[in-house]
């Protein structure tokens, strides 16, 4: 017998000679040595946090705080806004692409060396030009797969607020973009399972302009403050090193800093289709450590806090959503599942303040540490989720009505308001905090007063099937221009 062996059987031994069967300790039959809590928290890198909102989901980094509702509470009400699955590259990026792509292939290399050896049988990954746009359907991160499989992780955490003894229809509501329109249905047949046909009306709200405020993906036409946004560069030193590597590597190449960042652009959505991507390699943690700022500060300056008219943008659904809490699920209703794009997303964060930084992210050099990095605020499948819980008093807390931030499943305290039980916030003081801090988008964006003036959908709903799958009658809007 092993010495390793033989000490657990002697530590077995003495503990079944003091403890019963029934209340045996828990460390009895198992490995003694195998650490059971993880103490490797290497560099902390993945390859998922920094490639921004173009690549497969990951949970945001969490505080530490409990996923699940503290002892003492159980939600009552679940509000979400999620963005659709992992998708292909948009129609309207792959000229970029392919303009990279034929850089690299028009140089008439038979043999290719160094970091870039893998394009002796490399072949891009987008099959047919109808794939741009859509949630893919292969590999392990597969956009359908993810957004039905949170669908049925939702129905275990929140399926107790589905009241299906009184059979009423339960609304969700969608923009009307087709891959976000997929995501609404993928995820309510997740949740609904067979009853998803027959309990669910999915209400399609329409993207344009005229939706005013009362839409999920607001627009701010009065924003003049665009100027760093329009003017970011995907020219980057660290992009420029990645260009001469691969150039000395292969004789007659002449790739410059934009196109190393188009092909990692490329490669990140190449995890999407395939799970893999031979281009991660090629470029080392630093470089990726660039991309992924370069959509920190797209996202920054272009949908977030970065442009201070976002904050009003993002207001519409942090206001109504408040309205929500205060009405309670007796009143509004228990479930409000909503569908839209990451840039949708971001600008509700901002006008909530969640992960804002003190100052404005720089553009020469990466803040240490940062609030603001995309792979954890916005993924592909990212989503917001407010939670009303009901709790009982504790010794510390009164009982009463509380709200939870959830961001990509972590739970996210707010720093002035988190008293209540599990870090969370009573929904009296949240009321109070953001009647202070949000800006009014009719006034701020100025929208004109023949437009809705307020989100009223959710409490005007539709309650037809009719949208619930696709048909010959109705096909989703795929991203023509439209005001
Ligand atoms: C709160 O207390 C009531 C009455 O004792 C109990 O029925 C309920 O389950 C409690 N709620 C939670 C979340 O513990
Ligand atoms: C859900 O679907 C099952 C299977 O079709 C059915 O038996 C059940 O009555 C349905 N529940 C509701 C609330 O429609
Ligand atoms: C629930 O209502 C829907 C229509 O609103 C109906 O199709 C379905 O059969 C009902 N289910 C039950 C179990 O009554
Ligand atoms: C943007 O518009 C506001 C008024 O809505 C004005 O006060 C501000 O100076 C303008 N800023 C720029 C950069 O034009
Ligand atoms: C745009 O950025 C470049 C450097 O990347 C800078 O030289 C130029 O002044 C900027 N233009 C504006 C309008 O800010
Ligand atoms: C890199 O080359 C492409 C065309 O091959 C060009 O469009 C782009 O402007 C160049 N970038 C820089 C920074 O020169
Ligand atoms: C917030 O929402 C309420 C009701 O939903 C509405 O009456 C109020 O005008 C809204 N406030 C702003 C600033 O939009
Ligand atoms: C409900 O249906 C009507 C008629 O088709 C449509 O005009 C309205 O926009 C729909 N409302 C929602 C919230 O989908």
């Amino acid at each position: 017998m092993a010495p390793l062996a033989s000490l657990g059987a002697l530590l077995m031994a003495a503990s079944v000679a003091v403890a019963s069967y029934s209340n045996r300790p828990s460390y009895i039959g198992r490995d003694t040595f195998a650490a059971p809590y993880d103490q490797s928290f290497q560099e902390g890198y993945s390859i998922l946090k920094h490639i921004g909102g173009l690549g497969p989901y990951s949970n945001r980094m969490s505080f530490g705080i409990g996923r699940d509702p503290p002892d003492s509470c159980a939600v009552d009400q679940v509000i979400m806004i999620r963005r659709h699955g992992e998708r292909y590259p948009q129609g309207s990026d792959a000229g970029k692409i392919n303009a990279a792509l034929d850089k690299l292939y028009s140089s008439g290399k038979t043999e290719w060396k160094g970091d870039l050896t893998f394009l002796n049988w490399w072949k891009y990954y987008v099959d047919s030009e109808g794939l741009y746009g859509l949630e893919t359907e292969t590999g392990p991160y597969n956009g359908l797969l993810t957004t039905y499989k949170h669908g049925a992780e939702y129905r275990v955490r929140y399926g107790h607020l589905w009241d299906q003894k009184h059979n009423k229809t339960v609304p969700m509501w969608t923009s009307e973009f087709e891959r976000v329109v997929q995501t609404a249905r993928k995820f309510g047949e997740g949740f609904f399972g067979w009853n998803y046909t027959n309990s669910v009306s999915l209400n399609v709200i329409s993207e344009g302009v005229k939706m005013g405020a009362n839409s999920l993906t607001p627009v701010c036409t009065a924003d003049n403050s665009t100027k760093t946004c329009d003017n970011l560069s995907h020219d980057l030193p660290a992009f420029r090193v990645a260009a001469d590597r691969f150039n000395k590597q292969n004789s007659g190449l002449n790739l410059n800093g934009t196109d190393i960042f188009y092909l990692m652009f490329m490669s990140a959505f190449e995890l999407n289709v395939r799970g893999y991507s031979d281009w991660i390699d090629a470029f080392t943690l630093d470089e990726w450590k660039w991309f992924g700022y370069t959509q920190d500060l797209q996202f920054y300056y272009c949908a977030g806090p970065g442009d201070p008219f976002y904050k009003a943008v993002g207001s519409v659904y942090a206001n109504a959503s408040l309205t929500l809490l205060n009405q309670g699920p007796k009143k509004a209703g228990p479930i409000f599942f909503n569908f839209a794009h990451d840039t949708n997303i971001t600008p509700i964060l901002a006008a909530l303040g969640i992960a804002s930084p003190s100052e404005d992210l720089p553009l020469d050099k990466i803040p240490f540490p940062s609030t603001y990095e995309i792979g954890n605020i916005m993924p592909m499948g990212g989503h917001l989720t407010l939670e009303r819980l009901s709790c009982n008093a504790t010794v510390a807390t009164e009982k009463g009505t509380y709200v939870r931030v959830v961001l990509n499943e972590a739970v996210v305290p707010f720093t002035s308001c988190q008293d209540g039980p599990g870090f969370s916030c009573s929904l009296s003081d949240y009321t109070e905090m953001l009647n202070k801090m949000l800006p009014d988008f009719t006034s701020e964006c100025k929208i004109k007063s023949s437009l809705p003036q307020h989100l009223s959908f959710w409490w005007d709903y539709n309650k037809t099937s009719e949208y619930n799958h696709q048909t010959a009658e109705y096909i989703p809007y795929q991203g023509h221009h439209f005001v």
